[in-house]
């Protein structure tokens, strides 16, 4: 509701004022740099917490790149603020909603010899991902290239559909328990739309090696008929038979013309996966990238747990039918982005709690996400001030290292923070 929310915008004056609000942050410089907004449907859980107790070290860090002349002219100042849907006031989703609806009707740029099923510049991303799937994935390039990957589709937005803002991310603990209800996926026009409509033999999706081994259908599966998205066409895809009952492409790369229906089961099996206790103990609990990133996909499957998924599992089948089902074109539903914003989210958090030894960490063992099969492991060593990370025609390839910083990295380009 937007009566609701809480405005909080600490200007400087405020900063050591004793009649600043109870519950604002707690008074350092980088709460009058940021401008915070809240929503006091949601008090603020345990990561939130984490994250603002982490702004005097990232104050810190950025600080001594300033001093160092390497900031590249970002500040805490200038930078974007990547905000929680439900924080953003309703126009401010709305507006949202209107530039991903903007980039469905652009045309695309991808080759059409190559990408025939590719109708629009929103469908550019997801025939990308669907042939990269290996740079994308890997253990080298998961993080780095889904943050550059991100960065790409919010510039298209703001570059090609006027959007004003930021990639917005989901807190999936907020809505976990109800996401059907929630301000993301109650169908109404400030939503990113509705749940699919019952689909009797959507049983749900497997999980091979985990106990269960089924996130349960949470009652949806078939088209979505609420919300902004109810229209919309979905061309590529799908690449696998993960999904049951979905017409396949004619061609079997997945990249033909397939046109279907948005298909989603709002699921409250997968999001209970995905709650905020589990995210702090990702964070805390992992001093090595290596635990954190095995943790965060499952590996090994997690005992005596219900919701057994790994965060990034649970997080795309908050959602996923179809085509988020289907991990290579899971970003033909925009939910995608507000998913691995959320994952970008912790990974951030993660490296701040200690970024001199965290911020170029790269994990070097493969952990074999369900769904896609690398067969690929981390055998020799690589000099990581070399790798590279190429996202082909998205974008321009840049060092690797360079997409490991949100505030300054990439020459600058990259320079923002979630709040
Ligand atoms: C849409 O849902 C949000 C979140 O629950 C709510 O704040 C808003 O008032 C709703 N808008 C309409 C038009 O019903
Ligand atoms: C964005 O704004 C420019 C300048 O006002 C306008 O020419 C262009 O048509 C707009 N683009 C879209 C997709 O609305």
């Amino acid at each position: 509701m937007e009566m609701g929310d809480a405005v909080l915008v600490l200007s400087p004056l405020l900063v050591g004022v004793s009649a600043a609000p109870a519950d604002a942050p707690a008074a350092s410089g980088w709460a009058s740099k940021i401008k915070v907004i809240r929503n006091a449907e949601y008090p603020l859980d345990v990561v939130d917490k984490l994250e603002e107790d982490m702004f005097p070290k990232v104050e810190a860090f950025l600080n001594k790149k300033i001093a160092a002349g390497k900031n590249n002219g970002c500040t805490l100042e200038n930078a974007a603020v990547r905000r929680e849907w439900s924080d953003m006031s309703i126009p401010d989703r709305e507006e949202y909603v209107r530039a991903v609806t903007c980039l469905m009707k652009l045309p695309a740029k991808a080759d059409k010899n190559k990408f025939p099923g590719a109708i629009s510049r929103f469908d550019d991303f997801v025939a990308y991902h669907m042939t990269h799937a290996g740079v994308l994935h890997d253990n080298l390039h998961l993080f780095a290239a889904h943050k550059y990957f991100l960065y790409a589709y919010e510039q298209a937005l703001r570059n090609e559909c006027n959007y004003t803002g930021y990639q917005p991310y989901m807190n999936y603990d907020r809505y976990a328990n109800d996401p059907i209800n929630s301000p993301m996926f109650n169908g109404n026009s400030s939503s990113m739309g509705g749940n699919g409509e019952h689909d009797p033999t959507y049983r749900g999706i497997t999980q091979n090696g985990r106990n269960p081994n089924l996130i349960k259908s949470g009652g949806g599966g078939g088209c979505v008929k609420s919300g902004p998205f109810s229209d919309m066409v979905v061309s590529l895809g799908p690449m696998t038979k993960m999904v049951a009952n979905i017409p396949s492409n004619r061609r079997s790369d997945g990249l033909g013309s397939n046109p279907r229906c948005l298909r989603r089961d709002i699921n409250r099996n997968a999001a209970m996966g995905a709650t905020a206790d589990r995210a702090y103990k990702l964070i805390n609990g992992n001093k090595g990238i290596d635990g954190f990133y095995n943790e965060l996909l499952g590996q090994p499957p997690p005992k005596n747990d219900p919701y057994p998924w790994g965060i990034h599992t649970a997080g795309h089948y908050i959602h996923a039918v179809d085509p988020g089902g289907d991990p290579a074109t899971s970003p033909g539903d925009p939910v995608f982005y507000f998913h691995h914003g959320a994952l970008d989210r912790l990974w951030w958090i993660w490296q701040m709690q200690d970024p001199d030894a965290r911020l170029n960490a790269v994990p070097l063992i493969m952990a074999d996400m369900p769904g896609m099969n690398h067969g690929k492991r981390q055998k020799k060593p690589v000099d990581l001030d070399k790798e590279m990370m190429d996202i082909d025609w998205i974008a321009p390839p840049i060092k690797l290292l360079e997409a490991h910083d949100n505030l300054g990295g990439n020459g600058g380009a990259f320079c923002y923070v979630y709040v």
